[in-house]
């Protein structure tokens, strides 16, 4: 039996672009025993968030297989494979993707409005998580009261409101200065941890990526230790 909370098999992915094959992903491996923090770096175009997309059901591979707690999600239909998303599944992007006609805390109800999921999407859920990345008093301000690093703190609460296993972190600095990005980094990793997650982290950013328990590079299609 395979035991892994997430194991990324051969995983391969090609695109078609203008008549030619476009190999991103030539077979990825990546074995996830327990919660932790797997940080991906890689130039720019090699693949890392094709990577995070296959991981997280947005996208279906050419080849190789994407276990997650023991179900091949690369088998799922469409019904299956949103479910797992809303269930299993928590995303930060670079961009904060609120909803802008509703407040902080309506953005974190809504994850567990679509998962159906009562009892996780209580409001008291997402008031604490709220006060985790440290904008209780915020809660019924609307993103664009909000500056851009709050936003992106509201997004991380988010992602954990459903319980996820899998936190799947895209470039969450990437439009954050200096600062803001240090304060995502140090309330993302702990809370991560706290809720055992899988931290499943793409980024240039080389301050976050230390951060992470494991560092890999995405190179040649590849996943070389780093
Ligand atoms: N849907 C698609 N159709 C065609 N090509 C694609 C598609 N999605 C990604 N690609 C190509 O796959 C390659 C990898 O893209 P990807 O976005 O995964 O890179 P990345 O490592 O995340 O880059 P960055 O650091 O700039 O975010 C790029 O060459 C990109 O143009
Ligand atoms: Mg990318």
């Amino acid at each position: 039996m395979n035991e892994s909370l997430l194991s990324v098999r051969s995983l391969v992915r090609s695109f078609q672009a203008g008549g030619e094959t476009l190999e991103v992903l030539r077979g990825v491996d990546l074995d996830v025993e327990r919660p932790t923090s797997v940080a991906v770096t890689g130039e720019s175009g090699s693949g890392k968030s094709t990577l995070l997309s296959l991981v997280g059901g947005l996208d279906r591979p050419t080849g190789g297989s994407v276990v997650v707690d023991g179900t091949d999600i690369t088998t799922l239909d469409e019904t299956a494979l949103s479910a797992y998303r809303s269930r299993h599944v928590g995303f930060v992007f670079q961009f904060h993707f609120l909803l802008r006609d509703f407040t902080a805390l309506e953005n974190l109800l809504i994850p567990g409005m679509l998962a159906s999921r009562g009892a996780a999407g209580t409001r008291d859920r997402a008031r604490e998580l709220l006060d985790d990345v440290g904008l209780a008093s915020r809660a019924d301000a609307y993103p664009l009261e909000l500056s851009g690093g709050e936003r992106q703190r509201v997004a991380v609460a988010r992602a954990l409101m459903n319980r996820p296993r899998l936190i799947l972190a895209d470039e969450p600095t990437g439009n954050l200065d200096e600062r803001n990005a240090r304060m995502v980094e140090d309330l993302l990793f702990p809370l991560v941890a706290r809720e055992g997650c899988v931290l499943l982290l793409a980024t240039h950013d080389r301050a976050l990526a230390a951060r992470a328990e494991r560092r890999y590079e995405l190179a040649g299609g590849v996943l070389v230790p780093a």
